[in-house]
Parts: structure tokens; sequence; C-alpha cells
């Protein structure tokens, strides 16, 4: 997405749009020459009011955030060649030529939010305007703490995660150190993010663990730690399969690691007991090559289909395994559809409870209902559950 569009969206999903107006038609004939925006409430949910001036009547659409950036969007690009947006942060006019170029120009806001709801901008975690050192090292922040507003999605992708993080606290032990680990940490955004939280603001005993099959991105962040001075920050070099430097791992955390190495990481995670585990699943393809189902076929012969469709299976039956071992799981939108389809969040929690046979029998019908045989986090873990585990 460019700056202008990025510009807009963070208005819209931040909810700092004041009103807007797009005037001067770039070809005659449209039948409206201007259009006013402005956020309305509705049943509670904050909606986009467009008006469009056809002389002497007027019309109006109400418009949900999505469809709002699409259509200003459209417009621009397409019809009006000026937009002037009033936002609480600033005041921005855009000018979009008929080749489609547009210009920017910022000034200071001029216009004061009229309150149409109680909880006008979103509140962060990690709040747009307070410098902070790791967002800022990685560029997701300016040196004054303003989200840049390519890095948006990302911002909010940070943000989303702590949420989700918050929630499980309650669960850790406060009578010792933690030790989180998070397998295929990449460039470790989530990473110092979850360390930031949880030692500079919550000031807990916390070990934070990445690791990576890259020798780049690990050097890259371990710098990043020791310059930031994120003392029980460390990061490692290898695969997650390999991994044994620790034993009593607290917190298991998963971020779109490819493939089987999701599995293998909740294979780590089981096999320590660890109390919670995050895992948002990448790519799936094991289960891609393995389902079958002749009454579903209409459904699986197309690749699409067949690919939305066994990730969704996997992810179901990586649910039900822990399930099966004893831990209390959710499965949560960890971040819109429109920024990437890895989207589901495993959430598990470990309770006292064993062997969890009637989750046992459901996973097995499932399974059969699938066509599925031999799956690689099954072999793993029959030591750990015994043979009535597996086919
Ligand atoms: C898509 S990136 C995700 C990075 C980060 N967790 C995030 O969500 O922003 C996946 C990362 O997993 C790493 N990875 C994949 N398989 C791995 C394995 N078996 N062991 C260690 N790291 C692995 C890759 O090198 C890559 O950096």
């Amino acid at each position: 997405m460019d700056d202008f569009s990025n510009i807009i969206k963070e208005m819209l999903v931040e909810n700092t749009l004041i009103s807007g107006v797009l005037s001067n038609l770039k070809n005659k004939g449209m039948g409206f020459s201007r259009v006013d925006i402005k956020p309305v409430e509705i049943k509670k949910e904050i909606l986009f009011q467009f008006t469009y001036d056809y002389k002497p009547k007027v019309i109006h659409k109400n418009l949900t955030q999505e469809e709002a950036l699409e259509e200003i969007l459209k417009l621009l690009r397409e019809t009006l060649k000026q937009g002037i947006f009033f936002s609480t942060d600033a005041d921005y006019q855009i000018f979009s030529n008929k080749n489609g170029n547009e210009s920017i120009l910022k000034k200071k806001p001029s216009k004061k939010a009229i309150n149409i709801s109680h909880n006008r901008r979103k509140k962060y975690i990690l709040a747009d305007g307070d410098p902070i050192d790791f967002l800022i090292r990685l560029g997701v922040m300016n040196e004054n703490g303003r989200v840049l507003a390519k890095r948006y999605d990302k911002f909010r992708q940070i943000n989303r995660f702590l949420e989700m993080v918050q929630d499980v606290i309650p669960s850790l032990s406060k009578d010792k150190p933690i030790n989180i680990v998070d397998f295929g940490c990449g460039k470790s955004y989530l990473t110092f993010a979850l360390y930031h939280y949880l030692v500079r603001i919550l000031e807990m005993d916390i070990n934070v663990i990445g690791l990576d099959l890259k020798m780049d991105v690990i050097n890259f962040c371990n710098e990043i730690a020791l310059d930031l001075g994120y003392d029980k920050l460390k990061f490692i070099h290898g695969d997650i399969k390999d991994y044994e430097t620790l034993n009593n791992v607290d917190m298991v955390v998963t971020l779109h690691a490819c493939d089987i190495a999701t599995d293998a990481a909740l294979i780590k995670a089981i096999n320590w007991n660890s109390k919670i585990i995050l895992s948002v699943p990448c790519c799936q393809h094991e289960l891609y090559n393995k389902i079958k189902s002749p009454v579903l076929e209409p459904m699986l012969k197309h690749g699409i289909i067949k690919e939305k469709l066994s990730s969704l299976v996997t992810d179901s039956l990586r649910g039900n395994i822990l399930e099966i071992l004893g831990y209390n799981v959710q499965l949560l939108e960890f971040i819109d559809m429109e920024h990437t389809p890895k989207n589901i969040l495993i959430r598990a929690i470990k309770t006292e409870k064993s062997l969890n046979k009637d989750a046992l029998v459901i996973y097995k019908e499932f399974k059969e209902f699938w066509g599925l045989k031999d799956l690689f986090i099954e072999r793993e873990l029959k030591g750990r559950l015994g043979e009535e585990f597996g086919d």
C-alpha cells in the first residue's frame, strides 16, 4: 500500500478522522461534484457517512471501515482530484491527478474531535506517540515515537499479540523466573515486544530465548538486544527440533513457523509441559498431500480450496491434540484477514487434567473422516501418549 492509502487507512482504523471532503471532478458528468465524509455511531458501531452532493439533492451512504477505505481510494483515483481530511493528528490535503499520481500536504490539526464515541481511539498497550526503543530500532516508529504510516499494520499486530499475552499472564507462576522460548522468531518484532512488555512494563522476572534457522537474523537481533540492554533476551541459531538447551520452559511462542516447524514447536512445548502455548501456524503442506474424502471432492479438487481447508483441518487437529493432553484451547483471530490469511492463533493453557479420553475419541473420528494417517505430530508424540493415540 502506498503512503496515501496508508494515511487514510490509519485515520479510519484508528478512528482519528473528524471529517473529510472530496471535490474537484476529474471528468464532468459524474452527477455529483463533492463528497463529504464523517464518522457516525450506529448501533454502537462506528461507520463512515458519505454524503454525495447531486445538486439539488444529496445521497447518504453509511460504510464500514473497509468499505470506506475502498470508496475513498476509488473516488480519488477515478473521480475527484482533491481530498481534505481533518484528523485528530493532522490535516491532510491530497491531490490526485489524471495519471493516478498523488501528492500529500500535511499540516497541524485544525479541528477538534466531536466525541461520537466513548472510545474514539483504540487504546493500545504500546502507544503511538510514546518513543519505544525497540520499535524505533526496528523501523516501526520514528525517534519521536510516531508510528510510520507504512508500518501501522505491524504496529497493530504487535499490540494485538500483546493483548493476547496480557490475558494469559495470570496463568504464569509468580514464584520463580519464567522461561519463554520463541521458536522461528525471524526478525523478532514480537519477541522484542514480549520482552519489553513483560520485563520493562510489568517488571516480571523473565528470560526470553528467540530461536531461528537464519544466522543473519540471529546476529541482527542479538546486536539490538545488546545495544538496548535487554539483558535476559538471547537469540540462538538452530532448528526447533534440535533445541535442547532448556528443559523447563513455561511459555512457548511460535508465530508463522512454516509447515511442520509449528508441530515441532508444539511437540517441544508439550514435552516440557509448558504452561502456555501461543502459536500462529504458517503454511501447512503436510495435510495438503494427505487429506482425502470422496464426499468432499468438489472442494478438494480445487487447489485453492484444498489449501485453505487443509490449513483449517491442521489447526483443528492441533487444537484437538492439545485438548487430549490436558490443555484448555482457544482459537483466536490474530489479525485481520486483509493483512494475511495466516491469522489463527492457537492459545493453549495447561490444566491439571490428565489424558482427555473424550477428546481422543473425537480426534480419531475426525481424522478418519478426513482420511488422514501417519501424521508427523502423532509419530513424535507416540512415546508420550502410548499406542492408542496413532492409527
Ligand atoms: C515467517 S517467519 C516468522 C517470523 C516471526 N515469528 C514473525 O511472526 O514475525 C518464519 C521464521 O521461522 C523460521 N523457521 C522455519 N522453520 C524453522 C525451524 N525448523 N527451526 C527454526 N526456525 C525456523 C524461519 O527461518 C523464519 O525466520
